[in-house]
């Protein structure tokens, strides 16, 4: 067994046989994608995670990704494929912080943005994603705010929400807040009629400038659907690559070379299927997942909510 068919080949004869479900972010590379049996951004795979029949679900993406799909399946057993893969943006803020803040000002409901660790989701009124923000936001009777951790997110919600008091926090990808207003110049510069779709995670000053901002799966939408022929994609660059592959017919450039996500890049398809083989035996373990009833139930309140309200 050598070559990446061959690979997948064996991921799909060992999901039959111990009855796994694949689930993979958009970010990884295609070989795991298509190994998937659900793909798509956060949200999406946050509904799919919670309709999922099979006993076991391996999730290739990053660890809060797979934390929530235990949330929303507690009585399955949930495997990260690479369990190095973490969110630098979910760990930013400390649960004691945002008690603090909490008790000073009582009013304000916590927002969490979905890419946060389950200790933050229990202090958290309802949890979102980039796609849902906006619409759940907007659909709360609260008017005060917390919303935790980016803040350019968060600052692209308080604009399409001026009815809204959004207290932000210093916090945000690394990857995405990389990216600058001279980046996005340079690109255009390069091709002056593409047209520019970037993520919420991006820099207002960047967001304020493209054509389309929304989640990873709003950008696949948009440029599968449009007429334009040309796309500079402001999102960690698998996109670009995705796209380029699912429209030959039309031209994907990166937004920058900086969009690259190392977590998201950390797993690899023999990770998934190692993980894949091992079910069943102590060595997957080490990929598995655990959480005690307490914390799935407090953390997955917010995660509840967000599947209603979204
Ligand atoms: P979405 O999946 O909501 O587009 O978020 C992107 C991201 O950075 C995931 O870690
Ligand atoms: Fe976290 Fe940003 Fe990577 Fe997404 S792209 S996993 S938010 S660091």
């Amino acid at each position: 067994m050598n070559t990446v068919c061959e690979i997948q080949g064996e991921i799909q004869s060992l999901k039959k046989e111990k009855d796994i479900c694949i689930l993979a972010h958009s970010y990884q590379g295609r070989e795991i994608i298509e190994a998937a049996d659900f793909t798509g951004d956060s949200y999406k795979l946050s509904v799919d995670a919670s309709k999922v029949t099979n006993k076991n679900i391996v999730f290739c993406g990053v660890h809060f990704m797979a934390e929530t799909a235990k949330m929303l399946s507690p009585q399955k057993h949930v495997y990260l494929a690479n369990m190095e893969a973490g969110c630098p943006m979910a760990e930013q803020m400390e649960p004691e912080m945002i008690e603090m803040i909490k008790a000073q000002d009582p009013e304000r409901k916590v927002v969490a943005y979905i890419n946060t660790t389950a200790a933050l989701k229990t202090l958290s009124d309802v949890c979102v994603t980039s796609s849902s923000a906006v619409k759940i936001v907007s659909a709360m009777e609260d008017k005060k705010i917390l919303f935790i951790p980016d803040c350019n997110l968060g600052a692209y919600v308080q604009k399409a929400c001026p009815d809204k008091d959004i207290r932000l926090l210093q916090g945000g990808c690394p990857v995405h807040a990389a990216v600058d207003i001279n980046d996005l110049k340079q690109a255009k510069a390069k091709h002056p009629d593409a047209l520019v779709l970037v993520h919420p995670e991006c820099q207002p000053a960047v967001s304020e400038m493209a054509d389309y901002v929304g989640s990873t799966s709003g950008i696949m939408n948009f440029a599968k659907r449009s007429d334009a022929k040309e796309f500079i994609i402001g999102t960690e660059m698998s996109i670009a690559e995705h796209l380029q592959y699912e429209c030959p017919d039309k031209d994907f450039y990166i937004l920058s070379k900086k969009i690259l996500c190392p977590n998201m890049k950390l797993t690899t398809l023999m990770d998934v299927y190692r993980i894949c083989k091992a079910i069943g035996s102590e060595q997957a373990k080490a990929n598995e997942i655990i959480m005690s009833d307490e914390l799935i139930s407090q953390a997955g309140k917010c995660i509840d909510e967000m599947l209603r309200l979204g």
